[in-house]
C-alpha cells in the first residue's frame, strides 16, 4: 500500500492492520524512537472542512510530524497553479506525504498516480473519504466486537455522499449487511446495495448512520428548512424509539440538527457521533504512521485490541 485514496479494492488484512493500528494509538501512545527526527507533511484543502482538517493536523502533530502549513486562499491556486504543481511543490519542500481534499471526484486519485510521495484521500467529490470510512469501522468495532452480519442503514443523500460510498465498500468487504434508505432522486444506482424503507429498516438496524444533504454538490440547492426532510427522511424522535435496544446513531458531521437528525438525538445516549471525531485522530494516525513509518509497530503493555477475537 503506497496510498490511501479508495476502500473499493482494500483487503480484509489490510483494513484490519489499520483498525489494529488505531486502537494502538488509542491505548499506547508511540514508542520513543517515533517521535525522534523533524519531518514534513502537508495538507492541501481545496474545500472546506473543520473535523478532518484539524484532526489530520493533530494526528499528525501526535506523530511528530510538522505541519507545512497551506490555505488556498492565500496560495498561488489564486494565480492559476495546478493541484500537481502545488503538490509536487511542496513535496519538493519537503513534504513526505500530501493529505489532499479536493471537489472534484477523482484528482485526489489522478495526483496520487503523479507523485512520488504518499496521498492521503481526506475526501474527494462525491468520490471517497477512506479514512472517515476507516473512523467509522473502528467506532463499530469498538461497539460491537465484530461487523460480521451486522446491519448497516446509511441514510439520506447516497448519490453525492463520499462517505456513503467509502463505508459501503469496506463494510461489505469486511462482511457486514450495508442497505441505503434515501429519496428516490438521490439514490446512487452504480452502487450495488439494496434500497430500503427507512421506516420498516430502522427496527433491524445495528447501526444507524445519517448524511448531511451535500447541498454543496447539487445542481439545483434548495433550502434545507423549507421541506419537511426530517419527518419523511430523518432520524426523528418517533424513530429513534423503535430502534433497536443496542443500536447506535452515527454521522460523519458537520450536522444540520433539525434537518436529517432531531436536535435532541444528536447528543443522545446511542449517539456516537463525537466518539467518532475523537477515534478520527487515532484513524489517521494509523494512515500516516502505515505509510511513512517503515518499521514494525511496537505494541506497549496497554495495547489491547478490539480486534482479538477476530481472525
Ligand atoms: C463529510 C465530508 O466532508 O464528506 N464530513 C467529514 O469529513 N467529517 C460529510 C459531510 O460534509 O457531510
Amino acid at each position: 500500500m503506497n496510498n490511501f485514496v479508495s476502500m473499493k479494492t482494500m483487503q480484509t488484512e489490510e483494513i484490519l492492520h489499520l483498525i489494529k493500528q488505531t486502537d494502538r494509538f488509542a491505548n499506547d501512545g508511540l514508542s520513543k524512537t517515533e517521535t525522534d527526527k523533524k519531518r514534513f507533511v502537508t495538507n492541501l484543502f481545496y474545500e472546506p472542512s473543520t473535523r478532518t482538517k484539524l484532526s489530520f493536523e493533530v494526528a499528525e502533530k501526535k506523530l511528530g510530524f510538522e505541519v507545512i502549513d497551506f490555505q488556498v486562499d492565500y496560495s498561488s491556486v489564486l494565480k492559476g497553479e495546478s493541484v500537481y504543481d502545488t503538490a509536487k511543490t511542496v513535496a519538493s519542500i519537503g513534504a513526505e506525504a500530501v493529505v489532499i481534499r479536493h471537489p472534484l471526484d477523482n484528482t485526489v486519485q489522478e495526483l496520487a498516480e503523479q507523485l512520488d510521495i504518499p496521498v492521503i484521500n481526506a475526501g474527494d467529490g462525491a468520490g471517497e473519504h477512506p479514512t472517515q470510512c476507516l473512523l467509522d469501522i473502528y467506532t463499530m468495532y469498538k461497539e460491537f466486537g465484530d461487523l460480521k452480519g451486522l446491519n448497516i442503514l446509511i441514510v439520506g443523500d447516497i448519490v453525492h455522499s463520499r462517505v456513503a460510498r467509502s463505508n459501503a465498500y469496506a463494510l461489505r468487504t469486511l462482511g457486514a449487511n450495508v442497505s441505503f434508505a434515501s429519496k428516490p432522486e438521490w439514490q446512487d444506482q452504480r452502487l450495488d446495495f439494496p434500497y430500503v424503507e427507512l421506516d420498516d429498516a430502522i427496527e433491524t438496524s445495528d447501526v444507524v448512520m445519517l448524511l448531511r444533504i451535500q447541498s454543496e454538490r447539487h445542481d439545483q440547492p434548495k433550502p434545507i428548512e423549507d421541506n419537511n426532510y426530517l419527518e419523511k427522511y430523518g432520524l426523528t424522535i418517533e424513530r429513534e424509539k423503535r430502534m433497536k435496544k443496542t443500536a447506535i446513531i452515527m454521522h460523519p458531521a458537520p450536522v444540520n440538527r433539525g434537518v436529517e437528525i432531531d436536535d435532541s438525538l444528536v447528543e443522545c445516549k446511542r449517539s456516537r457521533i463525537f466518539k467518532q471525531m475523537e477515534y478520527g485522530v487515532y484513524a489517521r494516525m494509523a494512515v500516516l504512521d502505515h505509510l511513512l513509518n517503515k518499521e514494525e509497530p511496537q505494541y506497549g503493555d496497554n495495547y489491547q485490541t478490539v480486534l482479538a477475537h477476530v481472525d
